[in-house]
């Protein structure tokens, strides 16, 4: 009911306003007197150092926390890791060991295949880590370790608020190992620390963009297919949009690398096909602008989601969201906030059933 939604229409807008509350709770009580401590990890400096892959499970929204964290765990810790889809993992045979560390992710620590994964881990003798939300979930009570991530109870099927958390809890671990392992300065680690605790009030602000975001999402209500492409992170990114958009308002959309689409998927941009392009890592601008570029001439419809001060984007696309400045790898965090936006206004204004769309449950907990 309505006091439940705490005045907000429906709980996936209510929760998508509870990220910054998600975020900085989740961080906070892991940083002390400039230092990153998570004791729930339960691993010594030397075990830490030992890690030699890491391999993230998980379903969903929480495997696209995996593909970000991929990115950021490689390039801070100079750690190998392989990112898998539960349903997948758990029937190719994986190859791992006690040098393995496993991080299952999930929101509601039910998911059976993600539980499946975890228990298939454990036998072949990797150390599985759970990012759940959910406490005493079964994925929390029968990983190694839990590290809870503090969104609080999710209603909505479309996960938002859970994911934001997940992807903080991504940068702790990143920054945690990177340290062990000696390479993360002091230096370095504090700015990103101020990076970090700057995030609830930076998504805050993206979040009271609602209206302009609103209005744009209007004009694309009879869309049939939108395209999300992004490179590095900003394709970890786009999946995540991309899943967004197409769970709740039942429009047609795909994810791809930005790089791969002239390998396929352009010939599927016609005149008005809207493509929406994340550009949040700047070594890479000069290449997604000339993917926009590629397909401008098409004849798509470009919205460019990128970061304050990156005005070069201007000439290849025809609405642009800036996100404020932060460390490239906690970009996801602010450039999630608009497509989420996104999504929401385009099922409101179909008249989708938003917070329980067809045919999904919020928790699948049958394989
Ligand atoms: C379901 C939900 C998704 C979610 C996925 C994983 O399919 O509809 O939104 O991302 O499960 O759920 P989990 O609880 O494991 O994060």
């Amino acid at each position: 009911n309505a006091a439940e939604k705490g005045g907000y229409e429906h709980f996936m807008l209510k929760e998508m306003y509870e990220q910054p509350k998600a975020i900085a709770d989740t961080f906070s009580p892991r940083i002390k007197d400039g230092r990153i401590v998570i004791e729930e990890l339960g691993m010594s400096e030397e075990e830490i150092r030992d890690i030699q892959k890491i391999m993230i499970v998980a379903c969903g929204s929480a495997s696209h926390v995996g593909y970000s964290g991929k990115y950021i765990l490689e390039g801070l810790a100079r750690i190998p890791v392989e990112v898998d889809m539960a349903s997948e993992f758990r029937y190719r045979n994986p190859i791992l060991d006690e040098h393995t560390l496993v991080i299952v992710v999930s929101q509601s620590g039910e998911t059976a295949d993600t539980l499946a994964a975890l228990r298939e881990s454990k036998k072949r003798g990797a150390r599985v880590l759970g990012i759940v939300n959910v406490v005493g979930s079964s994925i929390a009570r029968e990983a190694d370790n839990v590290m809870y991530t503090w969104a609080g109870p999710e209603i909505a099927v479309a996960t938002t608020k859970a994911y934001s958390a997940q992807l903080i809890s991504m940068y702790l671990l990143a920054m945690k190992f990177a340290q062990v392992k000696g390479r993360l300065s002091e230096e370095e680690t504090a700015s990103m620390l101020e990076d970090l605790k700057a995030l609830p009030a930076q998504v805050e602000m993206l979040l009271n963009n609602k209206e302009n975001i609103q209005k744009f999402a209007n004009r694309y209500l009879a869309a049939k297919d939108v395209f999300f492409i992004g490179r590095g992170i900003d394709h970890a990114i786009s999946m995540e949009g991309s899943l967004k958009l197409k769970e709740i308002s039942y429009i047609h959309s795909e994810a791809y690398a930005a790089g791969e689409l002239k390998h396929g998927t352009i010939s599927l941009v016609e005149e008005g096909t809207l493509v929406a392009a994340v550009l949040t890592q700047k070594e890479l601008y000069k290449k997604m602008i000339s993917n926009m570029e590629e397909v401008r001439t098409r004849g798509a419809f470009v919205m460019a989601v990128t970061c304050e001060g990156n005005t070069e984007v201007e000439r290849a696309a025809d609405y642009v969201i800036y996100i404020p400045e932060t460390n490239p790898y906690f970009a996801n965090s602010l450039a999630i906030i608009p497509l989420q936006l996104f999504a929401y206004y385009i099922a409101v204004g179909r008249g989708c059933d938003v917070d329980k769309p067809r045919n999904l449950a919020k928790s699948v907990t049958v394989e």
